[in-house]
């Protein structure tokens, strides 16, 4: 019996040494250890023996058991640093955090369109929203602009060569305007909309012109809406944007689908209002043009212009962002440098 103790004592330990991964352990430990393992197979053999025989080999047995446990435990540790110490020269190193992801967040102008948004509905405007590339016909024939009008010179703008169905001619809107026609042919007074979208024209880009931008439209159309209406309605909207310590003013112009017409400024923040090239040494910039209604407008699309009347405005979107966060240059806002994009 001590003879196959120190058998089996040998031929467990040879084997163990032999092993490298964790499951193979886990076999030898059954195969010796188990509940059907050689070594308590042998030690119910022990039965037989007489008293003393029995007392010897089982203390002997039971040493055997705890070396061999020692044994599988040494080997394990020695599996485990190996691995360690393996990873320890590869270029992936599993104990290190792992590396956040990083959040997205809404693009400056995106925030500044939910935000006019969010103004309006307050003020009991419904948002909606319409095509980028347009027909001529909404673009500029149904708000008093025909071929030909000089007033095409304000929009520069990029056409789509293929003619559309029957020869009529598309383009990529120049301003968000159209949107007026295609609301009121829809839709029966009263109306109160704005619509929020991008636009294109087909010009150079400076501090404050981009050939791509943004615009939010603004139509009211209704019994008795007067210029007051127009006025009240945007310099609260101006408030709410920018609180009550910035300069606004409505300056006379001209757009042929309105009239009167005027553009709205504010004092320009970086000079507060001396002069700069942001604002072209004039202290004011432009946000904005608006008027009221075109007669002919209404009419156009059926609204009986002597019962109803009407305010509009489009407002530039990248112009109220550079405001908001004293942004000096308008193409920083689709150059797409996540340095500038983060700070919003
Ligand atoms: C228009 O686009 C008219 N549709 C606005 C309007 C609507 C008038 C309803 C009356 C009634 P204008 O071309 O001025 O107007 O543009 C409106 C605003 O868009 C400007 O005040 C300015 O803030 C912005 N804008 C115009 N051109 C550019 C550009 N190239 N880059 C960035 N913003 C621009």
């Amino acid at each position: 019996m001590a003879l196959n103790l120190q058998e089996l004592r040998e031929q467990a330990l040879k084997e163990l040494s032999s092993l490298s991964d964790s499951e193979r352990l886990e076999a030898w430990r059954v195969k010796y250890l188990g509940r059907k393992g050689a070594l308590p197979l042998l030690l119910r053999g022990l039965g037989s023996l007489s008293l003393e025989e029995r007392k010897t080999t089982g203390a002997e047995a039971n040493k055997l058991k705890d070396a061999l446990l020692e044994a599988l435990e040494k080997r394990l540790g020695e599996i485990r640093s190996h691995a360690l110490s393996v990873l320890g020269t590869e270029a992936f190193d599993i104990t290190l955090p792992g590396r956040p992801i990083a959040l997205g967040r809404l693009h400056p102008i995106t925030q500044v369109i939910r935000e006019v948004g969010a103004i309006f509905s307050s003020l009991g405007f419904q948002v909606v929203e319409g095509p980028e590339v347009e027909w001529d016909y909404y673009n500029f024939e149904a708000l008093n602009i025909p071929p030909e009008h000089p007033a095409r010179d304000m929009f520069s703008t990029f056409w789509i060569d293929s003619a559309g169905e029957q020869g009529k001619k598309m383009l990529l809107r120049t301003h968000t305007s159209p949107m007026q026609i295609r609301v009121m042919e829809k839709t029966e007074p009263p109306v109160r909309v704005v619509v929020p979208g991008t636009v294109f024209r087909y010009e150079a880009t400076d501090a404050t012109h981009e050939s791509m931008f943004h615009q939010v439209e603004g139509l009211a159309v209704d019994r008795s809406i007067t210029m007051a209406d127009l006025k009240g309605t945007l310099f609260e909207f101006i408030r709410l944007l920018f609180g009550a310590e910035r300069k606004a003013r409505f300056r006379c112009t001209y757009f042929p689908f309105v009239e009167p017409g005027v553009d709205m400024a504010i004092d320009c923040f970086i000079c507060k209002g001396k002069g700069c090239r942001v604002c072209s040494y004039s202290g004011w910039l432009e946000v904005l043009g608006a008027g009221m209604v075109h007669p002919e407008v209404l009419d156009r699309v059926g609204y009986d212009s002597r019962v109803y009347t009407g305010f509009a405005f489009g407002m530039g979107v990248e112009r109220l962002a550079m405001l908001r966060w004293g942004i000096e240059d308008i193409r920083l806002f689709f150059q797409n440098d996540i340095r500038f994009l983060r700070q919003f």
